[in-house]
């Protein structure tokens, strides 16, 4: 071989490597693209019934996915979910992985320390669940001394942390601590209002067998989150397009169907 087809072939082999690399990231990499030229994508962690999960079909479905949905629609923008584990979820949109995460994501102040949030779209605070046969438990008030699961890293893992003398188990999704409940391996669930209310009231699983206890014991509003600057320009969109919703009665239709009665206003 002579030096002229070595320098080609090597030519060759540096574009094929240069191509296999470009395809290779195109599948991971953050969504660069500008984003009126591609949907947004949405990080949800679609196990938390009725704001996100996924169906017999195994479509993402809930409050949350019909809210963006009709607001995408009113906007005239397209939105792609990726189904997220919770824990990891704001490291990935840190790695911009994503655009916003959407998955009943309460408002904080430690949280909007480090992140942008949209307007608050739903009330939502915590409350405690117990088994269907407790009488001991009867509110956040009875839980010192006792084993309590949460979601890890979640509002409601953060509330059982504050309450003194009570033992926090945290689960990587609310179904398992629902079911260790159930198995008598933590006494209460400490979890959203809107999931407690569904899920345990009305799956086929839990239904009969777990119950809520007092009221709801935390203040909490749920948002849209974007990385801090919110560089793909998602939240003003979405705001907007919560106004309009909103406005026209869809919002409300959209509760009604997924978490019941009227919003509290
Ligand atoms: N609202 C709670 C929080 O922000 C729980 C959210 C969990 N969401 C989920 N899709 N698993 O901490």
């Amino acid at each position: 071989m002579n030096s002229r087809k070595i320098a080609s072939l090597s030519l060759v082999v540096i574009i094929l490597a240069t191509m296999l690399a470009a395809c290779s990231s195109a599948g991971t990499a953050a969504p660069t693209a500008a984003p009126e030229t591609r949907p947004f994508v949405i990080a949800s962690d679609a196990s938390f019934p009725p704001m996100e999960y996924v169906d017999e079909s195994k479509a993402i479905v809930g409050f949350d996915v019909d809210m963006m949905n009709a607001i995408a629609a009113a906007m005239g923008f397209k939105v792609e979910y990726k189904n997220t584990a919770w824990d990891g979820i704001f490291a990935g949109l840190e790695g911009a992985a994503y655009d916003a995460i959407l998955s009943a994501v309460t408002i904080t102040d430690e949280r909007k320390e480090k992140y942008d949030f949209s307007d608050p779209y739903v009330n939502a605070g915590q409350i405690v669940v117990v088994r269907a046969e407790e009488t001991a438990i009867t509110g956040d008030k009875s839980l010192s001394g006792k084993v309590v699961g949460a979601q890890i890293g979640t509002t409601g893992a953060f509330a059982v942390q504050k309450i003194a003398g009570a033992t926090l188990k945290e689960y990587d999704s609310i179904d398992l601590a629902l079911l260790d409940l159930l198995n008598k391996n933590v006494d209460a669930v400490v979890v959203d209002t809107p999931v407690a209310a569904n899920y345990v009231l009305a799956s086929e699983n839990f239904k009969g067998k777990l119950k809520t206890v007092g009221a709801s014991f935390t203040e909490e509003y749920y948002g849209v989150v974007a990385r801090k600057g919110d560089p793909t320009g998602f939240l003003p969109k979405f705001n907007e397009g919560l106004k309009k919703i909103k406005a026209d009665g869809t919002y409300d239709k959209i509760y009604a169907k997924w978490i019941g009665a009227s919003p509290a206003k």
